[in-house]
């Protein structure tokens, strides 16, 4: 379990004053000048070294994609774009970490920021978040006025701006480069890629897109050296993490812990426990609602991080922890995040465009029994037709929850099915 002394997000819960007195007598904003000393090159090399990996769902490590940008600023300029849009279902960590500790984000905004030559930082957030834009429009005026932004930001010779831009409700904006686009004033819809935005991103100039809490948590990282965020959690997945955890538990919450953590104690120890006791349990959906649902057999011994959830054909995402009791309809559950996607795919590919419908039909089919068995193995091997085939990865997502339900569940949804046609028969 996570040490307190070892808690990045030290006012998650709201407890304290968010502003900038409250933030900096928490460490925030504490000599940010020395980090910037140590330069570009230097401040990668710490983010490389602490091992963290993306925490907007793919994982990525930070440090190597800060390392993509061009290491001379020519002609264009180069932008950092921070991720607020939070749409996965299940996820709420960014929200409260710019509600609650929004000066984390901007110190992170201008550490990030000059690690990758940019002197602008858009943080694009979901338009629904309207106080915790307050509170970002907040930070950010009282960070200007402090001078830790602005022409000299904290005395260190580098202009940084901060923008606070809101979106307009589509979950495919939180796509890297439909949040590009949605920016730049066009429609939403996700780019091709290559060119990466590292190259070619917002107004056709080098941008790095990341996700609030991979930004937010650089200025601890950065203050108390890679080494100490790499000793927490395992190799290749290390440091902390906000989980979110929700459905069938007793307290609903977010919480820092480390990463690694069994699913069973973070559930029982942070959650209240599953509603009924941990034998009531169901399913675990572990990482937001794009990655596979999770047996009660698989969720008594999985560690949550990237890789043990890879090994059991999952996945950490967003790190949302769905959690369902023996009283859910999985079917019907597993069908109503198929409806969703259905209705957020932005219909460029078709595969996804008429795939994600085609999906949802079946399933739907699926809760009431009406399908015929064979269609369980078609509907698989749509997934498959899907996954990998489309523009942008909400193609993927729509597949592999019903991938995961075929797999762990195939029993009840053949239940389903038999005893529709028991009743057929019975009616004849
Ligand atoms: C359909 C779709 C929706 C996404 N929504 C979000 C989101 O709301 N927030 C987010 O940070 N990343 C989201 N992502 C992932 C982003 O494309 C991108 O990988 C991420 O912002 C990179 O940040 P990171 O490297 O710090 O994790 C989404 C991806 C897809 C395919
Ligand atoms: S996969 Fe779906 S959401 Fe993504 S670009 Fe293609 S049609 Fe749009």
């Amino acid at each position: 379990m996570l040490h307190d002394r070892d808690r990045i997000f030290t006012n998650l819960y709201g407890f304290h004053d968010w502003r900038l007195a409250g933030a900096r007598a928490r460490g925030d904003w504490d000599n940010t000048a020395a980090i910037l000393a140590r330069g570009r090159d230097g401040i990668i090399a710490e983010m490389k070294a602490s091992g963290l990996r993306g925490r907007g769902g793919a994982g990525f490590s930070t440090g190597l994609k800060w390392s993509f940008m061009p290491r001379e600023i020519g002609e264009r300029p180069h932008y950092l774009v921070v991720n607020a849009d939070e749409g996965e279902p299940g996820t709420c960590k960014d929200r409260d970490i710019m509600r609650f500790d929004p000066h984390k984000l901007i110190e992170g905004c201008l550490i990030a920021g000059f690690a990758i030559g940019a002197h602008v930082a858009y943080i694009y957030i979901r338009g629904e978040f309207v106080q915790e834009a307050h509170h970002l429009e907040t930070a950010i005026a009282e960070a200007r006025e402090a001078g830790f932004l602005g022409p000299d930001a904290c005395g260190s010779g580098w202009a940084m701006e901060v923008y606070v831009h809101r979106g307009a409700g589509a979950y495919v904006c939180g796509e890297e480069t439909a949040l590009i686009q949605s920016l730049e004033g066009k429609k939403g819809q996700p780019r091709l890629k290559p060119p990466f935005p590292a190259g070619v991103g917002l107004y056709g100039c080098p941008t790095t897109v990341n996700n609030v809490e991979s930004i937010a948590v650089a200025p601890t990282i950065l203050r108390r050296g890679g080494a100490w965020f790499a000793g927490l959690g395992r190799e290749n997945n290390t440091g902390t993490k906000v989980f979110c955890i929700s459905g069938h538990v007793n307290t609903p919450c977010n919480v820092e812990e480390e990463m690694g953590i069994p699913l069973r104690e973070l559930i029982e120890k942070h959650a209240g426990g599953v509603r009924g006791g941990w034998d009531n349990l169901l399913a675990v959906i572990p990482g937001g609602s794009s990655v596979p649902v999770l047996p009660k057999e698989i969720c008594d011994t999985v560690r949550m991080d990237f890789d043990a959830l890879r090994e059991v054909r999952s996945g950490l995402g967003t790190a949302a922890v769905i959690v369902m009791d023996k009283s859910t309809d999985i079917v019907k559950a597993i069908a109503r995040l198929s409806r969703f996607y259905m209705h957020e795919s932005c219909g460029q590919c078709t595969p996804c465009r008429e795939g994600t419908g085609w999906l949802s039909r079946v399933m739907q089919r699926l809760v009431t029994g009406e399908a015929r068995l064979e269609e369980i193995d078609i509907l698989e091997q749509v997934t498959r037709q899907i996954e990998g085939h489309t523009i942008c990865a909400l193609g993927d997502a729509a597949a592999w929850p019903i991938q995961g339900l075929i797999r762990h569940f195939r029993p009840e949804i053949v239940k389903r099915i038999k005893a529709r046609e028991g009743l057929g028969r019975a009616a004849e």
